[in-house]
This record gives C-alpha cells, sequence and structure tokens, in this order.
C-alpha cells in the first residue's frame, strides 16, 4: 500500500515552489470557467511573434501597454535624463516622466496638428532617454510615415529610444505605409508599442505588448514583476488574435464610420481633421463644453479634450452605423439650436 502511494506520488509532480493555494478551483469557478479552460491555447508571446512575424525574444506581455510604458521608465529613465515628446498628446508619458523624477521635454505641433518629428529630433540631447510619438496619435488621429519614423531613429542621440506608441495602428490604411514593426531589426533603438485595449474591444482584460530590441527585452524582463497579465487576459488576447472575422468586421465598421464623420461633420458646420485612428477629433462652431454638455443630456458621450490643452476641440469614437448617424443627427440639432 505504501509502496503504491509513494509510485502514485512520484509520478503525480506536486508542486509545491509558487505559493499559491494548494487547492485548485473551487466549483463555481470551475464552472464559470469550463469554457475557457476546455481550450488548450499556446501562449501569448508565441501567437503575437507569429503574428507580428517578430522573434519571441522581442516581445514583451504587459498588462496594458500602460505597464509596459511604465516600465520603460523605471528601466531606461534616471534622474537628470529627459524624454522628449509633443503637445496635446497621450498624459501617461507626462505622468510616469513625473514619476520618474525625468524632465518632460514637450515641443509644438503645427496649426493643422502634424506630428512635428524634425522637433523631436531638435529637442533630443545625449541625457535624452527617450522620444515618444504615438502614431496613430491620440486625440488627433494623425499618423507618421515609415520613412519618417526610420529618419528620426536614424538621427537620435546614441543610447536614445525612439518609443512609437501604436495604440491605434490596427485602424490605419495602408498598414505597411505607417508601421516600422517589418523593419524593426534594422534599428537597435526602436521600441513598438501595441494593445488589445482598442481594435480587439479588450480593455478591461488589460493586455498590450512591446516589441522591443531582444536586449533591451532580455533586461525588461530580469527587471519586471514576474506576473502581471493574468491567464484570462492571456486566453482572451490568443482567441482574439486568431479570430480574424471579428478583427475585419471591426475594421470595416471604423473605416466606414471614419469616413463618413469625416464626410458629415463639415456640412453641419464642425472643422475636421484627417484620422487613421477609431476616432475623429472635430472642432464645432460653438463652445465645445456647451457642445458636450448638450450632447450628454441627449445621451451621446464624446470627449470634449480640454484635458489635451484643445478647449475648442471634441473627440468622437466610431460607433456602429446607426450610432454614427444618430450622432450626427443630434449634433445637427445642438449646432443648430
Ligand atoms: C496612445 C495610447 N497608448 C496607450 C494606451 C493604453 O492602452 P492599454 O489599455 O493597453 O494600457 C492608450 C489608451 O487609451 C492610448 O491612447
Amino acid at each position: 500500500m505504501a509502496c503504491r502511494r509513494s509510485s502514485s506520488l512520484q509520478a503525480m509532480r506536486i508542486r509545491l515552489a509558487f505559493r499559491q493555494s494548494y487547492r485548485k478551483l473551487f466549483p463555481g469557478m470551475r464552472s464559470a470557467l469550463s469554457v475557457i479552460l476546455k481550450i488548450i491555447l499556446p501562449r501569448l508571446v508565441k501567437e503575437i511573434a507569429h503574428h507580428v512575424e517578430v522573434p519571441e525574444e522581442s516581445i514583451i506581455v504587459g498588462n496594458g501597454s500602460d505597464e509596459i510604458i511604465d516600465m520603460l521608465f523605471r528601466m531606461k529613465a534616471r534622474p537628470g535624463d529627459n524624454v522628449v515628446c509633443y503637445e496635446h498628446c497621450f498624459s501617461m508619458y507626462r505622468m510616469c516622466a513625473k514619476l520618474s523624477g525625468v524632465e518632460y521635454r514637450e515641443v509644438e505641433r503645427g496649426d493643422n496638428f502634424e506630428l512635428p518629428l524634425d522637433r523631436l529630433a531638435e529637442a533630443a540631447d545625449e541625457r535624452t532617454a527617450m522620444v515618444f510619438v504615438t502614431s496613430p496619435d491620440n486625440p488627433t488621429g494623425q499618423a507618421a510615415s515609415v520613412e519618417d519614423l526610420s529618419v528620426l531613429a536614424g538621427v537620435l542621440p546614441e543610447d536614445c529610444l525612439l518609443v512609437v506608441d501604436e495604440a491605434y495602428i490596427d485602424f490605419v490604411w495602408p498598414p505597411e505605409s505607417y508601421t516600422p514593426v517589418q523593419a524593426y531589426d534594422k534599428f537597435e533603438n526602436l521600441v513598438v508599442l501595441r494593445t488589445f485595449s482598442k481594435a480587439y474591444g479588450l480593455a478591461g482584460l488589460r493586455v498590450g505588448y512591446g516589441i522591443l530590441p531582444p536586449q533591451l527585452a532580455k533586461y525588461m524582463k530580469n527587471a519586471r514583476i514576474p506576473f502581471t497579465v493574468n491567464l484570462l487576459a492571456e486566453d482572451a488576447a490568443v482567441a482574439a488574435l486568431n479570430d480574424d472575422t471579428f478583427y475585419n468586421q471591426t475594421l470595416e465598421l471604423v473605416m466606414r464610420g471614419r469616413e463618413y464623420m469625416l464626410e458629415e461633420l463639415p456640412k453641419i458646420g464642425c472643422k475636421v481633421w484627417p484620422s487613421q485612428a477609431n476616432f475623429v477629433m472635430f472642432e464645432p462652431p460653438k463652445p465645445a463644453q456647451a457642445v458636450f454638455k448638450a450632447l450628454l443630456k441627449k445621451g451621446i458621450i464624446v470627449r470634449p479634450l480640454a484635458s489635451f490643452g484643445l478647449g475648442k476641440c471634441i473627440r468622437v469614437n466610431m460607433g456602429t452605423d446607426a450610432e454614427n448617424r444618430k450622432f450626427i443627427e443630434t449634433l445637427g440639432e445642438v449646432l443648430g439650436g
């Protein structure tokens, strides 16, 4: 008897190294997860590497791409360093700079909010740890070309990383004109960030990834907290990468909606800017805050952009075709009234 038990113990593999509860799932949880647990999925890094055609050693997965931005600051920026961004951009870079005790340098954009890549290069010096470009940009929707990003990567000071935040890259057309990922191995200083929060709709699950030079990815893996992406998020992201139908339908909907908005907004007196993202920025002919409040009263939520330093502008996401039509109709009433 004793002998039989010890041989079955040997065969079982007893895992006592990871500090989790020795009990597996309680019954309610097991039934909730049964659908997911039935699908034995390969891990996420492998899938991403396959999807973006980049070696696994260059991929870092994070709890949203926000976590990777945070890790980049922890790993690369020291007090006395600076980071360079342009005005009216995603707030996370400024916040991380502040938390890291790093100077935040902000360069001006042109009148039409073009991405000022030349000015970013001019503002960088030997203490610049990172230069950030969001492409397509939040909240303007503008995107930088692969050629311009390649030139920028080539002229930055040695040791300065060019971080291209591609949270909205799925919505650009044609993709090969905008993402430098295909040429990532030509640059030793290029970092590309992506997320499952936008095109894949998984914002609440928190999954993002970075494509980094392999040596840098290795440092980051060594320096980071080991487990930040949970199993459900990982499995959902793998499933998302394999669902071409959902993805393509999303892109079609967004691109159709974007064309519609860009055509209709000027007809009701709004100024619009070209967009490569899943939203459009516009300036209404009445004060933006009042327009925002009037839309809110009628049940439509848009984003006024005062917090980005763009007090006259509003950002509107593309919804379904019916939602887009309702938005334009309601905005027309608000502006006409
Ligand atoms: C430009 C940009 N980068 C990164 C993020 C964060 O994405 P995640 O949900 O993956 O942290 C956002 C989210 O709004 C964003 O607009």
